[in-house]
Formats: C-alpha cells, structure tokens, sequence
C-alpha cells in the first residue's frame, strides 16, 4: 500500500485519522521532505509498542536514514529529532537527562504554584473585562497564561519572550519551508543561547539556573547542547500543548452549553472537562519520532528495525475499539475518558500535573467572571492552526458580555 501523505497544513486533523485508522493500524505515512514513519492509531497498540524496549526515540543509535545522512539537515522538521535532550534520549541518558529536572515537576512542587496561577488568571481576566466585548480567548488568555507560567519557572526575561513565542509558533507549522525552519532553527537558538547567557551571569531563582548550576558542578551531567536543548523542549512544550488544552476546552463548552451548565451546577468536575478534552482534541496530534530498535511485528503488520514511528495521538482519543460509537462526540459524562494525550511509557509528559493544574484554575474562573460567554462565530468556523502536529484554533473569539 501506498505511504498516505500527511496534510502538513493539519486543516482536518480528524478526518484524517479516521481515513488512516480506515487503511488499519500501522500504517505508512508520508511526512513532508519524503519520509516515511509507521503512523500507530490504537491506544492499545501504542501502549504494547512503548513498552517495548525495542522502540527507541534516539536517532542517533536507531534511526539509520539519520545515521546515515538520508535524512540531513534541511530537512523541515530537523528540530524535532536533532536536540539532545529526555526527547531524544533512551534508556541511561534519557534517565540522566528527566532526573536533573524531575523534581521541579513533582505533584507537590507543582500544587505550589496554585496562588502564583491563580494570580496569573485572574490579571489576565482584569484585562480582558477592561478591553471590548468580544475577545479572541487564545491571544488573550489561552496563549499568555501557560507561557508566563513555563517562563517564570525557567527564569525567562520579559523581552526575550516574544521572540520565543514566535519561534516556537514556527517549530509546530509542519507548513514551514526547509528554508523558514532551518532559519527558525537559527533564530530558537540564539534566543536560548542568550538566555542561558543572561542565567549565568545574574542567576535567579529558576530552573534554567538550576540547570546551569548542574552543568558547573559536573560537565558530565549535563553537556551545553543538552543544556540549550532540555530549555528549548520546556519552551515549546510549555507554549503550545497547555494553550491548546484551554483553547479546546473553552471552545468545547461554550459549543455544548448544556454540558457546561452541568459542570457550573457542580454535577460534573473541572477535571471531566479537561479528561474530556485531552480524549476528544488531544493538544499534540502527532509527536515525531520513534525507531524500532528490531523486526517488531504488531497486529500482523512487521514494522522493520529502523523503520520511523509516529504516534497518533489525537486519533488514538478517538479510537471506536475503545470508546465506540460515539467516540467523535464532546461528551463530558462519558464514564470512560481514556486517552493517551500526554503519551505512555518512560517519555510520559512531565508537566501533566501542571497543565491539569493550570486548567483546573484557568477554565472555572474564565467561566466565573464571564458567565455570560458566547463565542463570537459560530463553532464550524474555527479554524485550526497549521500543523499536524500542534492541535488548537488559530483565534477563539468570543463575546464576554450579553451583546
Ligand atoms: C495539555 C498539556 C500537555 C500535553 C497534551 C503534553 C503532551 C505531551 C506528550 C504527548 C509527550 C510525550 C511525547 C512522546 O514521547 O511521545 C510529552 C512529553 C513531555 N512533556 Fe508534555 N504535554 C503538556 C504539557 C506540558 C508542560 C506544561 C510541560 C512542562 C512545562 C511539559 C513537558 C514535557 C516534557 C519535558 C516531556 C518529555 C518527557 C520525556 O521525554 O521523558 N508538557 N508531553
């Protein structure tokens, strides 16, 4: 069978996996620049493969197009597989590169940043309620409320931020020329480069300071690309999937008002919304890459070692094996929410105690201090951002006051 082309400007994410999941899981996918991964849609199926120690995600020892200089540079999504970093890494260095910042991402680290978050909202709410009536809610509070908080833990200053923020909306447009993203990839690192600069010289209290801190009590730790690379995965992890986790949320309620009234009434949780939400529109759709490290047979499908692999994970959420038939319908009262979002295995998301955390405080007081909110179009003409990777609206308009 024929490898299907990913559409690089992601504008139907969904129907797109239910037309791979339609040719069986795996399948071949096409990414752009010609290469070829095994795309897995099934939750089971991605849960049997990640607990494998015969998948890695290290090009470096598995990846022979990588190795081998098949895959070069140029290619466009160069700067998802080339930092070296937890990302990247597998078995001794993958555990030496989580530990050096595990602790700041316990649950109980994470809980004390409850009031900082809380504070974060509710200024960002200020200036919503001090601005027009209808406000696009992913520049205005999607966007900048995960962003300070990832900035504030790494010691980010204040002017380096929109350069970043800019960056890191190039890394997720799977749109970009080799030529825009290798230029992007210029740009990334010299901004991180400057910031480790600036932590060196004035340390703070901050996790990049901490990181440095490691790296001068023992090179060995932690080398200086590591370095760059370990602040250049907290920057995009902490820009992107948290946004699109409120983005969607929001946009989810405000489409099935009912559901929402259940959760104001108290008769649902904060935490079925977002379970819900990270089932039905996982944050990050697919995550390049993974090798298979031998001959790995799966449901009757032998994937090769050395073959690429691409989690699905927003079509994963939508897996009819495990959810049925209504599996493509936003239903908070859905008994069984499983979803694979925040991915499986010994690359689990660090920060998923943070994002549950952000958006148990973001969304009940967007909804208190708004409870008039509407959006502004309606839900059909959201459009998505580009990429199939990245998942979220490219702006949420809605109207904070009765009209
Ligand atoms: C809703 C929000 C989030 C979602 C949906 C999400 C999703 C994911 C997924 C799917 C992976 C695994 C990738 C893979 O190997 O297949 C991952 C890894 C990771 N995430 Fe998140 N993430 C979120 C928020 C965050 C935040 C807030 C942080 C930290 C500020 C963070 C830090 C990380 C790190 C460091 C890893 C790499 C872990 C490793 O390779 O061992 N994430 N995330």
């Amino acid at each position: 069978m024929q490898p299907f082309p990913l559409d690089p400007t992601g504008q139907d994410i969904h129907g797109e996996g239910a037309r791979l999941r339609e040719r069986g899981s795996p399948t071949l996918v096409e990414l752009p620049g010609g290469v070829i991964a095994w795309l897995v849609s099934g939750i089971d199926q991605i849960k049997k493969l990640f607990s494998d120690p015969w998948v890695s995600k290290d090009p470096r020892q598995h990846w022979p197009a990588w190795r081998e200089g098949r895959v070069t540079e140029d290619w466009q999504l160069h700067m998802w597989i080339s930092p070296r970093t937890m990302f990247t890494a597998q078995g001794d260095n993958h555990r030496r590169l989580r530990s050096l910042v595990s602790k700041g991402f316990t649950p109980r680290r994470t809980e004390s940043l409850r009031p900082a978050i809380s504070r974060i909202a509710d200024d960002l709410l200020d200036k919503l309620a001090a601005g027009p009536d209808v406000a696009d809610l992913r520049t205005g509070y999607a966007y900048p409320l995960p962003i300070e908080v990832v900035c504030r833990l790494f010691g980010v200053p204040d002017d380096v931020r929109p350069g970043l923020r800019q960056s890191v909306d190039v890394l997720f447009d799977t749109t970009a020329t080799p030529a825009e993203a290798k230029a992007n990839e210029h740009r990334m690192y010299e901004i991180l480069n400057d910031l480790v600069a600036i932590r060196r010289r004035e340390p703070g209290d901050d996790l990049t300071s901490d990181l440095i801190a490691a790296r001068a009590e023992d090179n060995d730790r932690l080398t200086e690309s590591e370095l760059v690379g370990t602040l250049l995965l907290f920057v995009a992890a902490g820009h992107e999937t948290t946004v699109n986790l409120l983005d969607h949320a929001i946009a989810a309620l405000l489409a099935h008002p009912d559901q929402l009234a259940r959760v104001r009434s108290g008769e649902f949780r904060w935490r079925d919304v977002t379970e819900e939400t990270l089932r039905w529109q996982a944050p990050v759709t697919n995550v390049p890459l993974r090798y298979a490290v031998d001959d790995i047979e799966l449901d009757g499908v032998v994937i090769r070692r050395g073959d690429a692999i691409l989690p699905a994970y927003a079509a994963a959420g939508r897996d009819p094996g495990l959810h049925g038939p209504t599996a493509d319908a936003f239903d908070i009262t859905r008994p069984d929410k499983t979803h694979i979002a925040f991915g499986y295995g010994v690359h689990y998301c660090l920060g998923a105690p943070l994002a549950h955390l952000q958006a148990e405080i973001a969304l009940p007081a967007l909804f208190d201090r708004f409870p008039d909110l509407a959006l502004a179009v309606p839900p059909g003409e959201l459009r998505p951002v580009r990429s199939f990777i990245s998942n979220g609206h490219q702006a949420l308009p809605a109207r904070l006051r009765p009209a």
